[in-house]
Order: C-alpha cells, then sequence, then structure tokens
C-alpha cells in the first residue's frame, strides 16, 4: 500500500513528509515563549490558556519537524511575594521554590511540553542575562538616573499616569494605586519610538491580530515617555541589583522581559555548553540557534511591555526583535472577569480531574479564540463535552472501529487519507479555532456517511462492499487522528494505536465517557 510505502520511507507519521522535505532543505527552526508568570499560589484559567494555546503551536511545530524550542517560566523578583509571605516565617527561596513546584504540576497536568522552565530568581541561568542586557543599555548611553514621582499598583507591579487611571483607580485591578517618588535609573524608551513603529507597520514585527497592532500603533503615535527602570533594594531586597550600585535594583523591565535569550544562554558566544550543531557542522549556542523568537505568546494586558519596551531594549542592545507576537484575550466565566467575590472562578485542575485534560485542551482550543476575548462556565464546557467529544469524536472512533473490530478487519485494509497535507496554514496563522472547526467537519462527514451508507446492516449480504466503506472510514479517522495530534496528543495516539496493530481494534474503555 501506498500509505505503508510513505510510513517506511518517512517514519510512523506520514503527517510530517511534507516538512520533512522542507526542513531537510530550509532547516527551519522555531522559538515560541509564554509570559512568565507570577508567582501565584495557584494557576488560573488564564495561565492555562496561554500555556495550551502556546502548546499546541509548539507540538504543531515539532510535528512538521521544525527545530522547536518551547519556554515558560516563573517572574519571581516582584515585591508581591513578600505580601504574600508575611504571615509566615518562610524565606524567600522557600516560597519560591514551593510555588515553582506547583507550577510544574499545572503544566504537567496539561500535558504541556516545554523544554525549559526558567525561573528568574535563578543566580546562574538568568542574572548574567539580565545584568549583561543592563550593561549593554548603559553603554549606549540609554540608561540615565532622576527623580521619580508615579502613582505605582502594586498588583500590576506598574507605574500610572493619571490618565491611565479609571476614577483614580488601577484600570485593572480597581485599587487606588499609592504616590510614589524616589531616585530611580530610567531608560531612554522615547528615543525608540518611530523605529519601533515602522518595524510594526511593515509587520518586520508582527502584532496578531490586527486590532491589537493598531492598538500599539496609536500608543507609539501619541508618543512613548522615557520609563523608570530600577526600584531601591528595600522594594524588592531579592532582585538583581543595579551593576554598580547596591542600593539599585533591577525592575521588572530588564528582569523579566530578558527572560526570553537568558534562557538561551545569552551573553554567552558560539560554542557554549549548550550547543548544537548547525548544518556546517559548527557549534552553535542556543541564542544563536534561536533567536529570534518566532513568537511570544502574551494576554492583551502585556502587549504595550512586549510590543513597545522589549523591541526598545532589544534594539538599544544592538540584538534582532522577535518576528512576532501574537495577543489573545481574556477568559471570562458568563461574561464577567473571574473573581472570588462573584463565585465564577474555574479552576483548571477542578475540570481536568471530572473532565480528563483532553477535554481541557480541545474547550480551549475549539471555543476560546486565540485573538479576542473568551467564555468559559462549567455549563458550556459540559455541553460542549458531551456534544462534540462524548458524541461527536468518541462516539465515531467506537463505531468505526467497533466494526473494523468485528469484521477482523486489519491494517492494510485502510487507504491512503487524502487531503493530509493542507490546512496547515490555519495554524501558521494562529487560526486554532478555525483548525479545530474543519476536524469536527470531518467528523460530522464521518457520520454522515456511517448515517447515510449503514454498514452495520450490510455486512451479512454484502460483506465485500461493507469492508470497503468501512475501510474509507477507517481513513477519515486515521485522518482526524492526525489532524488532533497537536491538539489532544494522547486521544489521537489511541486512536492511532487502534488502527495500526496487525488487526484493527477497538479502545479499550470509551474515549470520552457522557457526563449527566
Ligand atoms: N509576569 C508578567 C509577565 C511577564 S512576561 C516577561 C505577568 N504575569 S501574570 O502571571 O500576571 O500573567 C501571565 C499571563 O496570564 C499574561 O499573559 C496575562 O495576560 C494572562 N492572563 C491573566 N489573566 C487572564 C485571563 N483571565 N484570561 C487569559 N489570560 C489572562 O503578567
Amino acid at each position: 500500500m501506498l500509505l505503508n510505502k510513505l510510513r517506511e520511507y518517512f517514519g510512523t507519521d506520514v503527517f510530517s513528509r511534507k516538512c520533512y522535505i522542507t526542513s531537510k532543505f530550509m532547516n527551519k527552526t522555531f522559538y515560541i515563549t509564554t509570559p512568565i508568570f507570577y508567582p501565584n499560589a495557584k494557576l488560573h484559567m488564564g495561565h492555562a490558556y496561554v500555556l495550551t494555546l502556546s502548546d499546541i503551536l509548539a507540538r504543531y511545530h515539532r510535528l512538521v519537524e521544525d527545530d522547536t524550542y518551547f519556554l515558560s517560566g516563573a517572574d519571581e523578583n516582584t515585591g508581591k511575594v513578600l505580601k504574600n509571605i508575611k504571615s509566615g516565617n518562610q524565606n524567600v527561596t522557600e516560597y519560591l521554590d514551593e510555588l515553582s513546584e506547583n507550577f510544574q504540576s499545572l503544566y504537567k497536568n496539561l500535558n504541556i511540553s516545554i523544554d525549559q522552565f526558567i525561573r528568574t530568581s535563578d543566580k546562574e541561568k538568568h542574572w548574567p542575562g539580565a545584568i549583561a542586557f543592563w550593561n549593554k543599555l548603559v553603554e549606549a548611553g540609554d540608561v540615565y538616573k532622576s527623580k521619580y514621582q508615579g502613582l505605582y499598583c502594586v498588583e500590576c507591579e506598574t507605574f500610572y499616569t493619571e490618565k491611565d487611571l479609571v476614577e483614580g483607580k488601577c484600570p485593572i485591578h480597581l485599587v487606588v494605586p499609592e504616590k510614589i517618588e524616589e531616585e530611580n535609573y530610567f531608560f531612554k524608551l522615547s528615543k525608540y519610538t518611530q523605529i519601533i513603529k515602522e518595524n510594526i507597520e511593515s509587520d518586520e514585527l508582527k502584532i496578531v491580530p490586527a486590532t491589537r497592532k493598531n492598538e500599539i500603533l496609536a500608543l507609539l503615535d501619541r508618543g512613548l515617555e522615557d520609563i523608570s527602570f530600577s526600584r531601591p533594594i528595600k522594594t524588592v531586597p531579592h532582585g538583581i541589583p543595579v551593576p554598580g550600585d547596591p542600593e539599585q535594583v533591577i525592575y521588572v523591565w530588564c528582569d523579566a522581559l530578558v527572560n526570553y535569550i537568558s534562557a538561551l544562554g545569552w551573553p554567552k558566544s558560539q560554542g557554549d555548553t549548550l550547543g548544537s550543531l548547525d548544518p556546517k557542522g559548527v557549534t552553535l549556542g542556543l541564542f544563536e540557534k534561536f533567536w529570534p523568537a518566532n513568537v511570544h505568546v502574551i494576554g492583551k494586558d502585556i502587549l504595550r511591555f512586549h510590543a513597545a519596551i522589549w523591541p526598545a531594549m532589544l534594539l538599544s542592545a544592538g540584538l534582532p526583535l522577535p518576528k512576532s507576537i501574537l495577543v489573545h484575550g481574556f477568559i471570562t466565566s458568563g461574561g464577567h472577569k473571574m473573581s472570588k467575590s462573584l463565585g465564577n472562578v474555574i479552576d483548571p485542575q477542578d475540570l481536568i480531574n471530572e473532565y480528563g485534560v483532553e477535554a481541557v485542551r480541545y474547550y480551549l482550543a475549539r471555543h476560546i479564540s486565540p485573538f479576542e476575548d473568551g467564555d468559559l462556565t462549567p455549563e458550556s464546557f459540559k455541553e460542549s463535552y458531551n456534544a462534540h467529544l462524548a458524541n461527536g469524536l468518541g462516539n465515531l472512533a467506537s463505531r468505526i472501529l467497533t466494526m473494523a473490530d468485528k469484521y477482523g478487519m486489519s491494517t492494510v485494509d485502510i487507504i491512503e487519507p487524502k487531503d493530509l497535507l493542507s490546512k496547515y496554514e490555519y495554524l501558521d496563522n494562529f487560526d486554532i479555532n478555525g483548525y479545530m472547526e474543519h476536524v469536527w467537519t470531518l467528523i460530522k462527514m464521518a457520520d454522515k456517511k456511517i448515517q447515510d451508507e449503514e454498514p452495520y446492516k450490510k455486512y451479512k449480504t454484502d460483506p465485500h462492499n461493507t469492508m470497503k466503506i468501512v475501510s474509507e472510514l477507517c481513513a477519515h479517522l486515521y485522518e482526524i487522528a492526525i489532524w488532533l495530534k497537536p491538539v489532544m496528543p494522547e486521544t489521537s495516539k489511541i486512536i492511532i494505536d487502534c488502527l495500526y496493530n496487525p488487526k484493527i481494534k477497538k479502545p479499550e474503555k470509551p474515549l470520552f465517557a457522557r457526563k449527566d
């Protein structure tokens, strides 16, 4: 069979053949990052979303054999930590270690396939990068000392101007910010307004979706002001000291944002111990291999940090800009921000416990837009689970595999799936909802074929034709399983394992048991 020949040649996945060829000749790399999270006691649905979205993209790029690197981490040098541990007698390091373990358990339970988890408290991996970056900006003449007066929201770790506030309060946390006056180092952000604008307008630095591109361009049109770049050490005693000034610590920008390159070993040069071989046999460090990032995935609240401040810092340091920034919206529940007082907080771990990780990944991929706000309620989740996983995919897989099992069909009866190589463009354009709609269209088509042709009724009278129909259905199911790989890797594997036995077998238990 053609399919088997292809498999012999390209390995078990025909899915990868296009990219096998592309990557063989183009040697593409793909570097994707999530924001680094503040050390919250628990990661919430928003974190689960950005992680799942990024994971789907990373898995897709690995499938098509791009040399992929997926980074996430924790933003730990923050004053918030002190507030949280004041009550106990734990020290900062112990507290952060504990939180970081909590983080990593959600990563594991969500099946997030990161290559590295960077922590900004890591003095070996992260601090040398942050300090070297600071020195680069000083060398460029872009750092100066000045008096700072500002309105500071501890929750966002951000200074606001009067005009940013809503009724005198922080627009995100709705708390009155503290008035702060201190002597700080400043970064000449204003100097870079025009060049960043040009890069964004020309899509050299592509901001997706276009609405966010326009938002940041409008901000750039109003002009950028220089920003405070350090804080007195007493505010974050465990922070990174400013080189040459032990009274000050490096403020979030030159600390947190630098994670995207410190994790790659910057500023170490070529041939460091993290190295791998490029096509010419030269040893490359991770930085040389993967920077600039292909995409930083972020939420809409940190657009300015990533699309204005970070590019300005990179330009000042003489480093290339990331290629794109994907800006997703916020997850609400019943149309409202999730909050304890509204009682509408949904814990991703609870959903995983009740429905399984694959169902959570499914919902986030299919029903939450990567470009706008999306909604999730316990009711909407259950409804979609029953309709599209229990009755949809699960039922279809079980019907097809049960027939093939019963009729004693073997793997070689599967005909080559058609249209295997199209539809990547959805994922290339980050349109995960569109991609999922495509998969569910295939599921509906297969359901209709069973309904129209009723093979289960015909086996006794016309076994030859029935087997042909079931073969086609198996090929259809194989195609669905392949498409599902980046989004629902375990379900995809179960289906493919059932199909690729000497004899096709039905799954041991229902893929998605109905919930009442
Ligand atoms: N530490 C900074 C990021 C620094 S990146 C160099 C930070 N951390 S955070 O933990 O507060 O937020 C992490 C991410 O979660 C952000 O991208 C934010 O947009 C996202 N979300 C927080 N609440 C969210 C929702 N309700 N819905 C979707 N994502 C949201 O910001």
